[in-house]
């Protein structure tokens, strides 16, 4: 006779179970089914970048922030100019699927990405640039993306602007478009261990006060401007045949900008503990997925339990006459 094999009927039940969580707590996408409520998130799959609502000024407003800093580092905002006042909220596909639309209680529509594509199969997905993209499924036919509409800090990728890294002096000015008081770094270097972001595509700060020496490599360079606490960046000077010579700079870096082709990179100096390692972007990616793992298996054990005892006490019951 057959033997009763849990494993073999639970593997469907556990696969399923799996996925449905994942998705659930994990996403990244939203299509037509499936609206984002403004208790939700996405989450970008390495983790980077959360988007979903958050209040600012007795109000909310649907944003983008990084995951790993606490304090809420605010990159993107959709509604800036048309704040949700309740505790309401969703975003949405229109009705024909070809707009994203933020939606309130009373069915206002305060925020849209107000373009006419003609999508078959829309998604809108978080990635891990930060970049929050309408496009077709499965292609990069990208119909619109947030990187077009920069609206407070600027990440590399972006059309213009800021290098992530920074963000205005002043927080509250910052989270309403303000930018006009300037940028402060979010962690102050401390020289000793500072490390260095690539901004690729970069228009170079202005040289007025940059040092040039032609008889080096980007190697040399980046070392000498490590050993300098006052260097605050570094590229090549000359961009042609792969690469050659040194520029450091020192102080503030002015109009440094990012285009989205061409330019060259730029090596901008931060704190240690801003410099993205790719070790602990898998390990946060990791620490996202056991989580999802753990959380799902413990739901699944209970009703493994509650399954199996079910049926143990029913198999008793047939045993006995
Ligand atoms: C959305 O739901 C409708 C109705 O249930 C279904 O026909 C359609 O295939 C679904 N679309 C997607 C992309 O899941
Ligand atoms: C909230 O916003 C809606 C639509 O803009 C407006 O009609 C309503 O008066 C606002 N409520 C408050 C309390 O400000
Ligand atoms: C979708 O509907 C909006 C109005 O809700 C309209 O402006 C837009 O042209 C429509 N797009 C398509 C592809 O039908
Ligand atoms: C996108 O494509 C994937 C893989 O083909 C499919 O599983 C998923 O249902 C599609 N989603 C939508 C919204 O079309
Ligand atoms: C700089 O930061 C590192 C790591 O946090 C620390 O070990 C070191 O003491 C700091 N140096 C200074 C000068 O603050
Ligand atoms: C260059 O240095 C001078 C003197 O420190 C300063 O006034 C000026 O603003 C600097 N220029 C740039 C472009 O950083
Ligand atoms: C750091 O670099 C600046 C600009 O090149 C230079 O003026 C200064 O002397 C350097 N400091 C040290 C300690 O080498």
């Amino acid at each position: 006779m057959k033997k009763w094999q849990p494993l073999r009927l639970l593997r469907p039940l556990l696969l399923t179970f799996l996925s449905l969580f994942s998705f659930s707590t994990c996403r990244d996408t939203i299509t037509i089914n499936s609206s984002l409520s403004a208790q939700e998130t996405l989450v970008s799959s390495g983790g980077v970048f959360t988007l979903g609502f958050f209040p600012a000024d007795k109000h909310k407003y649907l944003g983008i922030w990084y995951t790993k800093i606490s304090q809420q580092t605010i990159v993107w905002v959709a509604n800036r100019d048309s704040p949700i006042n309740d505790t309401s909220g969703v975003l949405t596909f229109s009705s024909n699927g070809s707009n994203l639309q933020l939606q309130s209680t009373s069915n206002n529509v305060l925020w849209s990405t107000s373009i006419s594509a003609n999508l078959v199969n829309p998604v809108a997905q978080l990635l891990d640039t930060g970049n929050f993209v309408l496009k077709e499924n499965n292609t990069n036919n990208i119909a619109w993306q947030s990187f077009d509409h920069p609206t407070d800090t600027a990440l590399p990728g972006m059309k213009i602007g800021f290098v992530s890294g920074f963000q205005p002096e002043s927080e509250k000015d910052w989270k309403l478009r303000d930018r006009s008081a300037g940028c402060i770094r979010q962690v102050e270097l401390n020289c000793t261990s500072d490390g260095f972001i690539t901004i690729n595509n970069a228009k170079l700060p202005d040289t007025t006060n940059a040092t040039v020496d032609t008889t080096i490599g980007l190697d040399e360079c980046r070392n000498r401007c490590l050993m300098n606490c006052s260097c605050t960046g570094y590229a090549n000077s000359d961009v042609l045949n792969g690469g050659s010579g040194c520029v450091t700079w020192v102080g503030d870096l002015v109009d440094l900008r990012q285009f989205t082709g061409g330019g060259q990179d730029f090596y901008y100096r931060v704190a240690g503990s801003e410099v993205p390692v790719t070790s602990t972007k898998k390990n946060r990616n990791a620490g996202i997925i056991v989580t999802c793992v753990v959380l799902g298996l413990l739901l699944l054990a209970s009703i493994v339990y509650f399954i199996h005892k079910k049926l143990r006490k029913n198999h008793g019951k047939y045993r006995r006459p």
